[in-house]
Parts: C-alpha cells; structure tokens; sequence
C-alpha cells in the first residue's frame, strides 16, 4: 500500500477517535495534492475497508471539492466584477459552513445544556444569523444574474440553482430559530433539529457553491461577452445591496 495511502488511513483514524475533522482538513489536502489520481480509488477502498463509516468519507470529498475550488481561484474576474464579488462571498460562506461544522459536532457530543459552552451558544446564534444574511446574495443571483442568463440563451443551471435556494432558504431560516431556542427547548430536541438543519445546510451549500463557482459562473462569463452587460448588471446589483460579509464589490 503506497505512502499516501496509509497516510489518508492514519488521519482517518484519528477522526473516527474523535478528533475534529476541522483540524485534520489541511492534513488531508496536503496529502490529496500529492496522491497520484490511480491511487484515489485505492485510498477509498482502504478506508471503507478500514470500517470508516460512509458519512466520513464525505470529509475527504469537501477536501477534494476545496482543492478544485483553489485551482479554479487563479481564474477569478478582477475585484469589482459582480462575478468576483459572489466568489469572494462564497469564500466567506463557506468559512461560516466549517464553523457550524465544529460548533454542531460539539453540541451533538454534549449531554445537558449546561455542556455547551456560552461562547459556542453566541457563535450558533452568530453563524445562522450570517447565513441567513446572505440573502441580498442569492437575491443577486436571482433577480440579475440568472435573468441575464436567461435572455441569453441559458436556461438550466439557473433554474437547477433557484430550486437549491429555495431548499436552503428554508434550512436556513428554521436553524436560526432553533439556535434561538436552546434554552425554551427539550435538549434532545435541540440536538435533533440542529443536527437536521446543519447537516442539510452544511452539505447542501458547499455542493452549491461548488456548482455556481465551477459550472455556472463560468458558463456565465462565456455566454455575457458585452462589458456594457456586465456594467448594467453590476448597477443593478448595488441597488440590490450586499451581505455584512461583502469584502468589496
Ligand atoms: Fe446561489
Ligand atoms: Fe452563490
């Protein structure tokens, strides 16, 4: 068995041991740059061998997903571009996403209340409230981007990326009332609906992201050749507005 291999093995491990995967993440990438891709296969066979249970092996697909994401950051428009100003953006999401990671896999581990600590308590209620503040986000999206697909001939992966919002939009709205009700809540039932909703969220909206910075953003780019367009679309997004995560647009 090659290097790599046992070294995805030994990482695995530890995270069935219940070490955080946050912490290991870097670990796996570093290893998955190296890993030749006739040695992937191999990897995932040792590890569901290795009796790593299936929803594991997801945390070596968002390492794969973040390595192609970084690839694909060297062929960002420039600063000031609407379509930079929704990668950027993205970036920032998907740094909330790892935290209510953490923050989710400590509440499940807790037993009472009183086990999570004030400060995770705050940080719940503060990443739902960012996620669901990306509204003028996907509002964007929405209400300029997807139709100026529209008029130019492209017509399914907005649709796909509308139905999406749609389904996160609602996860996203039901895990902030449920982080704003920990203490009225039976705890068995927080942890229940936490798990539900960040786990949909977590999983959905980093395979979205994925989609719109690898499939649509860049059909965007290739179908809209007129800057004229992209200069209109950029006025009607600052009247849409941004999210308070907006670097610069
Ligand atoms: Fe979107
Ligand atoms: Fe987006």
């Amino acid at each position: 068995m090659s290097k790599h291999v046992e070294s995805l093995r030994a990482i695995f491990k530890k995270i069935a041991s219940g070490e955080n995967p946050q912490d290991l993440k870097e670990e796996i990438k570093s290893i998955l740059r190296e890993i030749p891709p006739a040695e992937f296969g191999e990897a995932e066979n040792a590890l569901l061998e290795d009796g790593l249970a299936p929803e594991n092996l997801r945390h070596l697909c968002t390492a794969h997903i973040e390595i192609m994401d970084e690839q694909n950051q060297s062929s960002k428009p420039p600063v000031g571009h609407l379509v930079r100003t929704f990668m950027d953006e993205h970036d920032e999401i998907l740094h909330f996403l790892d935290l209510l990671e953490t923050i989710n896999q400590k509440i499940q581990k807790a037993e009472t209340k009183g086990d999570i600590a004030e400060e995770d308590k705050r940080a719940l209620i503060d990443i739902s409230s960012k996620l669901e503040g990306a509204e003028p986000h996907h509002k964007r999206e929405e209400e300029v981007l997807f139709p100026a697909m529209e008029e130019n001939g492209v017509y399914g992966p907005p649709e796909m990326m509308r139905i999406e919002h749609v389904d996160l939009r609602v996860n996203k709205q039901a895990l902030l009332e449920v982080a704003n009700k920990l203490e009225e809540m039976d705890f068995k039932n927080f942890k229940d609906e936490s798990q539900k909703y960040a786990e949909f969220i977590i999983f959905n909206l980093r395979d979205h992201i994925f989609k719109e910075n690898n499939i649509l953003y860049p059909t965007a780019l290739e179908a809209l050749t007129d800057e004229a367009i992209w200069q209109d679309l950029k006025n009607k997004c600052d009247e849409i507005g941004y999210c308070s995560f907006t670097k610069s647009h």
